[in-house]
């Protein structure tokens, strides 16, 4: 059985709705609801009807068949195949209290340079997987600085006495004693491998995302059926998702920092931020 979503209906809303700059009253006017209902809706306490959720999708500018089938909880992504280039990427849940995040360990199959991308809060889980598999990371990749995905550098740095990489617009997260700095398109060696920095700014003044070959290691620039929250600037989330994610080819994977792994594909197909919003695949 596939994962569950990440974001539900609720989610969905407020954040559509916080990229249109309506308050709860602007949505409920729009779609003849009463406040009380709006709130109810982004509180998880109600799924309206089909009619309605079509209104909101409306309203919101989201696809409408797709909200309903998440709404429904119809859709999740196909469980994703592996890429079957020579690496291998290790999902593991690190959590920050109660919180999951999803951080990964990338290693080069035939040199065994490893790298840890995302540290998360509490990061015991990385250290006991490195070591269960005899593993020396060599870099710390940052998809961006917040506390659920680098809060556990400083222990990390210590442990691998390695360099850490984020994009140099993201806020500096303590811990590392060798910060570099990525911007999008610059390229990044592990042994064999070439990982290439994708910005995907907006959740973060400087998110980035990590590609390689056909995966990209994506933070929370976009989830299975919807996207991050834009703490710092929705259109550029919206517009760093659609122009440097979703133009991919089809099959891409996409891991994010939460929820399950998804596809380009299935994303242009049934996320209701994307869906109709992105070209075909040349
Ligand atoms: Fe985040």
């Amino acid at each position: 059985m596939a994962a569950a979503l990440e974001d539900e209906l609720g989610d969905i809303v407020q954040k559509a709705r916080d990229g249109k700059s309506f308050s709860q009253g602007d949505l409920a006017r729009a779609v003849g609801l009463s406040v009380g209902k709006v709130g109810r809706i982004e509180s998880y306490e109600w799924i309206p009807e089909d009619s309605v959720l079509l209104k909101l999708a409306g309203a919101l500018d989201l696809h409408g068949p797709s909200l309903v089938a998440i709404a429904r909880e119809k859709w999740v992504p196909e469980e994703i195949t592996p890429d079957p280039d020579p690496f291998d990427i290790i999902c593991l849940n690190v959590y920050m209290g109660l919180y999951p995040v999803k951080c990964y360990l990338l290693t080069c199959r035939e040199t065994h340079a490893t790298a840890v991308i995302d540290t998360g809060g509490d990061p015991e889980a990385v250290i006991k997987k490195v070591r269960e598999l005899d593993l020396q990371p060599e870099k710390i990749l940052l998809t961006h600085a917040h506390p659920d995905h680098a809060g556990g550098l400083s222990q990390l740095d210590r442990e691998f006495q390695c360099p850490t990489w984020l994009d140099k617009k993201e806020p500096r997260p303590s811990g590392s004693r060798n910060l570099q700095f990525v911007e999008g398109g610059d390229l990044i060696s592990l042994g064999k491998l070439k990982i290439e920095a994708i910005a995907t700014r907006g959740h973060t003044p400087g998110g980035i995302s990590y590609r390689i070959n056909r995966s990209i290691i994506s933070g929370d620039a976009i989830f299975a059926g919807s996207m991050g929250r834009a703490n710092s600037s929705w259109s550029l989330l919206f517009n760093s998702i659609t122009q440097n994610l979703l133009t991919l080819p089809e099959d891409t994977r996409l891991y994010p920092g939460h929820g399950p792994a998804t596809t380009v594909g299935e994303e242009k197909q049934h996320n209701p931020f994307f869906c109709g919003k992105v070209g075909g695949e040349e």
